[in-house]
């Protein structure tokens, strides 16, 4: 039998080393996390894509009573991107997080943010390949208080996916 692995190409790095457009958009990703509307799980997430004509399209995780019914912060990006962009491709998806729940009430709001960076669910790289797929890669910067990661393409993150029937 035979045995093969696939690896992602990770780079890591403080927020000072990106570039400033890139800046803008992990910028933009924080911001877009107070346009969140999560009552239920007071996770606030943001992101932010950069269109191919260099504007910047935002999105926030929008909750509802009934549960599944919400959606993630990438997929309102994702779609609104693609409703108001028909056509055009996404160069790149930032995403940010932030909660205080459990936290003491009287930080700074930078404070709440995750030291770590939040990756996007199984649901949200899905819908993001077909962008990908169609219209060209767009590259992941997920982002940290303490580290940011960069990813070279969605499917760097979904090997093995399903993209056409
Ligand atoms: N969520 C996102 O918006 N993006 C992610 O990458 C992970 C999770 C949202 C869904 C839900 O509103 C809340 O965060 C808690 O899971």
């Amino acid at each position: 039998m035979k045995e093969f692995s696939i690896t992602t190409l990770v780079k890591e790095c403080t927020v000072d080393e990106l570039t400033a457009a890139d800046r803008e958009l992990v910028a933009a990703a924080r911001e877009a996390t107070r346009r969140s509307y999560a009552p239920y799980s007071k996770f606030h997430v943001g992101a932010a894509i950069r269109m191919a004509d260099d504007t910047i399209v935002t999105g926030a995780n929008q909750e509802n009573a009934a549960y599944p019914s919400g959606i993630c912060a990438e997929r309102t990006a994702a779609f609104y991107a693609s409703a108001s962009h028909p056509g055009m491709a996404m160069k790149k998806i930032a995403i940010a997080a932030w909660t205080n729940h459990d936290k003491p009430s009287d930080l700074p709001w930078e404070e709440y943010f995750q030291a770590m960076p939040i990756s996007p669910c199984g649901a949200c790289r899905q819908a993001l390949l077909e962008y990908e797929t169609k219209y060209g890669n767009i590259e992941v910067i997920l982002n940290g208080k303490d580290k940011t990661y960069i990813f070279p393409s969605v499917g760097s993150l979904l090997p093995f996916s399903f993209t056409e029937f």
